[in-house]
């Protein structure tokens, strides 16, 4: 679509997506496969993270090797789907700090209203990646972004498992500066917000809720 949006078509992470997708799965395989596929994600969102170097001693000899340079990455999960790929995330970046905003969407108006928010401090030294499996109409999304520009942060990547044409030009339109990663992009919006063909309400697949 633009470059403000990569879609990851990694086999593995194709893959575990046509599972998740799928209605037959379980409720624990679900949570499984969005702990492995947030892992794959993880990797590319963090591509080109700022390095340095730090002097150790292998068993043969002195050298530079390289390190993760400036603060520890700040992830926030918007609630409660994105728990679900803050988990596997956190496993790969385990020193990360993390921030929660909960937002519910309105059912009848799709917009959404704040209910918790709270983050890491010294956000604008930090990366912040937001995370939320389902990029739908982007209300939601771009309100988070917009508290996490208010609390200071300047350097803001959204990771999402699908996301869905309008909720990319949403936010794009509002937040042009924040990069996108997903696994992939949809056909669209049904009539009542879900992404076609997706894969449900990723909360209640995660949680086993209806
Ligand atoms: N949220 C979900 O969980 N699924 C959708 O398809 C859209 C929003």
């Amino acid at each position: 679509m633009t470059d403000h949006l990569t879609v990851v078509r990694h086999p593995l992470v194709q893959h575990k997506l046509t599972l998740m997708r799928d209605k037959h799965t379980s409720t624990a395989v679900f949570r499984q496969l969005l702990r492995e596929i947030s892992q794959l994600l993880a990797y590319e969102i963090t591509d080109n993270l700022p390095m340095t170097s730090r002097r150790i001693e292998t068993p043969l000899c002195a050298m530079d090797a390289p390190v993760l340079d400036g603060r520890k990455l700040a992830l926030v999960s918007i609630l409660r789907a994105g728990n679900g790929l803050l988990d596997g995330i956190l496993e790969l970046v385990p020193s990360a700090r993390v921030g929660f905003i909960g937002l519910y969407r309105d059912e009848e108006t799709l917009e959404p209203v704040q209910y918790y928010c709270k983050l890491p401090q010294q956000l604008d030294e930090r990366l912040v990646i937001a995370v939320d499996p389902m990029l739908a109409t982007g209300n939601s999304s771009a309100a988070a972004v917009d508290l996490l520009k208010a609390a200071g942060a300047t350097n803001i990547r959204f990771l999402c498992l699908l996301a869905a044409p309008e909720g990319v030009r949403r936010m794009e339109e509002a937040h042009p500066d924040v990069p996108i990663v997903t696994a992939a992009l949809d056909d669209r919006l049904n009539e009542v917000g879900y992404i076609v063909p997706g894969l449900g309400d990723a909360g209640d697949r995660m949680f086993g809720t209806q």
